[in-house]
């Protein structure tokens, strides 16, 4: 392990040769190759200048705007933004905070302090919206109901029924993360307004490209601020408006539904603590490289970036379609590719595209979904794509060559049962206690077969034991 404080400071040549060797074992941010995590538009000097404009506003603090008035006037230029690209009104404000789970955790945490007087908050959402909105509803102590979809899509004759005189918000997707398909966005807000109830899109992947892929034809429903009823929407700049991490913009219909969200404290003896979002100091690096992503990439750079993610998503697919042993599992509507596999071990087939350069996201099973691929397509796909289909014929030969993952025996387990002393065993016999991560296909097929809560404790306790320093 590399020592964080040398006894002697250490050259700065030195630590910057380091920190590339640490980065040299991270899978590539770069190249269109890897379809999860990342969003890259591969466009030459973008990284530079968003490295440049982060530099000059790191040490800056978002704690207080009145003395650092430029990361205010960033923000409430990226908030514009925003709510341009949404459809907001003259009437919208909104938020910028450190990502999506921010985002949500703060839509939520709005929507309960409008009612002080519920004693017991609920939330409803589709069963295929983010994990965030559960973790917002643990942090809140909000109640969770979550509802079963119809064709992957929120379906709202279950979602009205599930409303109750405790819901304080209803959510939905556009799209949903896991299949990139849009919820029956309109149709669900105007059941929310009928009941009083305050509406959240969480367009945190899509809400930067399915504006431009509606404006390039794509046959998509209307799910932004367009939409009466919908009262707040969420959207990741360091998603699909290829900023580097730690952005996300919070908007809401009006400032009346905004003044929950804010956080104030002047009871004690240092300065009067008048917080927006989760954090209070924050850095306005990630705003800076934000504000400069958008103004150098503009209104038609986005366009042309959603024009080429559309052809490499239309590639991909087709790809997926015309192989034997594999299908798509969503329609590929937006900016995701989602597949099934059919006779080959889907987990397998992971590790096959992975050793082929195509490092690809396995989803476990849920309910009655069986485990899928998940791709999430970014403009950099597009110079990629047409080496996908014969790797991707090879992948699914060579997983169905080396067959099924066979299930070693286990007991059945219970989360008390998942001690530090079991995960540090099972690491070593999945021979993950070296840190090679590229043989993924077994401990996949665990996590699959284990039921949900089986499924955390086990990534809890593996995630705990590698970090430890
Ligand atoms: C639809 C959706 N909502 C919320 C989030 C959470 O965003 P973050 O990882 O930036 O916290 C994601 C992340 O992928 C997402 O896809």
């Amino acid at each position: 392990m590399i020592n964080a404080l040398p006894e002697k400071g250490v050259p700065g040549e030195q630590i910057l040769a380091e920190l590339r060797e640490l980065r040299g074992g991270d899978l590539p941010t770069h190249g269109g190759r890897l379809f999860a995590y990342v969003y890259d538009p591969a466009l030459d000097g973008l990284d530079d200048l968003a490295r440049a404009a982060h530099a000059t506003s790191a040490h800056v603090n978002g704690l207080d705007p009145t003395a650092f008035p430029s990361l205010l006037a960033m923000e409430n230029a990226l908030v514009a933004a925003a709510a341009t690209v949404l459809h907001g009104g003259p009437a919208t404000v909104g938020s910028v905070t450190s990502g999506g789970t921010e985002s949500l955790i703060l839509a939520v945490k709005a929507a309960r302090d409008a009612h002080p007087e519920i004693a017991a908050p609920r939330l409803v959402v589709p069963a295929t919206a983010h994990a965030a909105f559960a973790k917002a509803a643990h942090y809140l102590r909000v109640e969770l109901d979550t509802v079963p979809v119809k064709d992957l899509r929120a379906d709202p004759v279950a979602m009205a029924a599930a409303i109750t005189p405790e819901t304080v918000l209803v959510a939905a997707s556009a799209p949903s993360y896991a299949h990139g398909v849009v919820d029956p966005i309109p149709e669900l807000a105007a059941i929310a307004a009928e009941r009083g109830v305050r509406f959240h899109v969480d367009a945190c992947f899509g809400g930067w490209i399915l504006p431009y892929l509606r404006r390039l034809g794509a046959d998509l429903p209307d799910f932004d601020l367009s939409v009466p009823g919908v009262t707040s929407i969420s959207v990741d700049l360091h998603k699909y408006a290829y900023a580097p991490k730690g952005v996300s913009i919070l908007l809401h219909r009006d400032e009346a539904l905004r003044r929950p969200q804010y956080f104030a404290y002047a009871d004690w003896p240092g300065y009067t603590m008048i917080n927006p979002v989760i954090s209070s100091t924050r850095s306005g690096g990630p705003v800076a490289a934000a504000f400069a992503t958008l103004r150098s990439i503009g209104d038609t750079g986005y366009l042309e970036l959603a024009s080429r993610t559309r052809e490499a998503v239309a590639m991909l697919a087709a790809a997926v379609e015309a192989t034997d042993g594999v299908r798509l599992y969503a329609p590929p509507e937006t900016s995701v590719v989602c597949l099934a596999a059919d006779g080959v071990d889907l987990f397998v087939l992971a590790d096959e595209l992975a050793a082929r350069g195509w490092h690809t996201q396995p989803q476990m099973a849920y309910a009655d979904l069986p485990p899928t691929i998940h791709l999430t397509v970014t403009a950099a796909v597009r110079a990629t794509a047409a080496d996908f289909a014969p790797d991707l014929t090879a992948a699914v030969e060579a997983a169905r060559a080396r067959g099924p993952i066979e299930l070693p025996e286990l007991p059945p387990l219970t989360p008390e049962m998942i001690t530090p002393e079991l995960i540090a065993s099972l690491a070593e016999g999945l021979g993950l206690a070296g840190g090679d991560f590229t043989q993924m296909a077994p401990v996949n097929a665990i996590l699959n077969a284990a039921p949900p809560a089986i499924r955390e404790a086990l990534l809890t306790g593996f995630l705990s034991m590698l970090q430890r320093p």
